[in-house]
């Protein structure tokens, strides 16, 4: 089995720290630019609301009941069929795809403290060739900061549960929150603050068409950190008396209001200077530079911040996609945490390169698969299909699969009866068969 344990409050943290990524402070901003802002928020909120929060506590339940890793948790509970259901587990290898573009953007991120400290762009037309020319043209530069990235994340995760990952959760995420709200602060003094709360809260559904409805289901599951087995395989560490449904709300909530302060901090931003809420990826490093640059020094500084606050929030959220794979390496093949940190950081490397060098203008025609980059590829097949079909199978196997008492006895002493017997029912049909509804019709329609 593996080591220590986490404290209740380490649990939390160390979710939260999960779950409050890149996802929230660079993915959901361009997201919601893209897709036209209210009503891809508004759909998001529903799929946190009704699916979201009842998969976490599914995957907690999973983690706590099994005390294991994904692939034995799926294995010892089944009453039946443990050996088929065992292939469930295998959803941990997501993590892997996950990583390999998630290292590289937080290598970008280290990058741009510097930039902010001292080479801010002073154009929006400046800042896109400058972020363009580094994606397209300097695999040096990229691969630097990338292998930096994956040398803090791999180190940590080294360190264990307890002296890696909760001690750097309980360090980074009180950190990152100071720093969000000292940048909401200053927003509410911007001129843009009432249009960025416009733009996320007033829907306008007739900028919604499939593809962002898929996308914001997806991308409900990627800032939970769900459908892979990471909050399950945290959850196998947690002391035995954690209120673990009040844990879970917890982390959902914070991660919802950490999501949208950051987008109400780089909107006000955008919106101040009358910049385009639209950029795609790039919008946090072509949109916020030059505007930062615009207010000298204090500009800086937040940059710093800024940029700070989003490398804590990427690290942690790292660290938590490589435990899941470590932890099934430990427990299975019973070898050390550092062989398997080894052999799996290799495989990670490998693919974050591959990934990386297909952004990169010259090599682009080696390195694509019909046609899109290797970064591109990872991110969709791992949000918008392997995240939710991981989400599809733990809502059935906790729906149908675990007995109902089993689930009962464990989550009574922390809620009433029509609360939990509300949980079940959206485990059971409103998750399967929602997310079920959403891919298919991406698919075919
Ligand atoms: N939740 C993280 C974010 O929002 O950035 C990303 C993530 C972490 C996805 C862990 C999946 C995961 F298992």
């Amino acid at each position: 089995m593996h080591g220590a344990r986490f404290s209740k409050f380490g649990f939390i943290m160390a979710s939260a720290g999960s779950a409050v990524g890149l996802g929230n402070i660079w993915k959901f901003p361009y997201m919601t630019g893209e897709n036209g802002g209210g009503a891809f928020v508004l759909i998001y909120l529903l799929t946190i609301t009704f699916v979201g929060l009842s998969l976490f506590l599914a995957e907690v339940v999973i983690g706590r009941l099994s005390r294991g890793d994904a692939v034995s948790a799926f294995e010892s509970l089944a009453p039946r069929n443990g050996n088929l259901w065992k292939y469930s587990g295998f959803m941990i290898f997501t993590g892997i795809l996950i990583l390999s573009f998630y290292t590289i953007v937080i290598g970008w991120i280290f990058k741009y403290i510097y930039v902010s400290a001292f080479s801010l762009p002073s154009s929006v037309k400046e800042a896109g060739s400058s972020f363009g020319g580094m994606l397209s043209a300097d695999t040096t530069t990229q691969t630097l900061f990338f292998t930096l990235a994956f040398f803090v994340t791999f180190f940590i995760v080294s360190k264990g549960v307890k002296q890696g990952i909760e001690k750097i959760n309980l360090i980074l995420m009180p950190l990152l929150v100071i720093i969000l709200l000292i940048l909401l602060a200053y927003s509410f003094t911007l001129s843009g603050f009432g249009k960025a709360v416009a733009f996320l809260f007033v829907p306008d559904f007739s900028k919604v068409h499939s593809s962002s409805i898929l996308a914001a289901v997806g991308h409900a599951f990627f800032t939970l950190s769900l459908g892979m087995g990471t909050i399950m395989t945290y959850a196998a560490s947690i002391p035995k008396d954690a209120n673990i449904a009040k844990s879970s709300l917890m982390v959902a909530v914070l991660d919802t209001v950490i999501a949208l302060v950051a987008g109400l901090v780089i909107f006000s931003f955008l919106f101040h200077f009358n910049a385009e809420p639209s950029q795609g990826p790039g919008l946090i490093f072509i949109s916020l530079p030059p505007l930062f640059y615009q207010l000298g020094i204090l500009g800086n500084a937040i940059g710093v911040l800024f940029f700070m606050a989003l490398a804590f929030a990427g690290i942690t959220s790292a660290v938590s996609i490589v435990e899941p794979t470590v932890m099934y390496m430990i427990d299975r093949f019973k070898i050390s945490r550092t062989k398997s940190l080894v052999i799996l950081s290799a495989v990670v490397y490998l693919l974050g390169m591959l990934a990386l060098l297909s952004n990169i203008d010259e090599l682009k025609k080696y390195v694509t698969f019909f046609g899109k980059g290797f970064f591109d590829i990872f991110d969709f097949l791992s949000s918008s299909v392997l995240l939710p079909l991981g989400g599809i199978l733990i809502a059935i196997f906790v729906g149908f699969v675990i007995e109902k008492n089993r689930l009962y006895s464990l989550l009574s002493p922390f809620m009433s009866d029509s609360i939990f017997n509300l949980w079940y029912f959206s485990i059971k049909y409103i998750t399967p068969i929602g997310v079920f509804a959403v891919m298919i019709n991406k698919i075919f329609f």
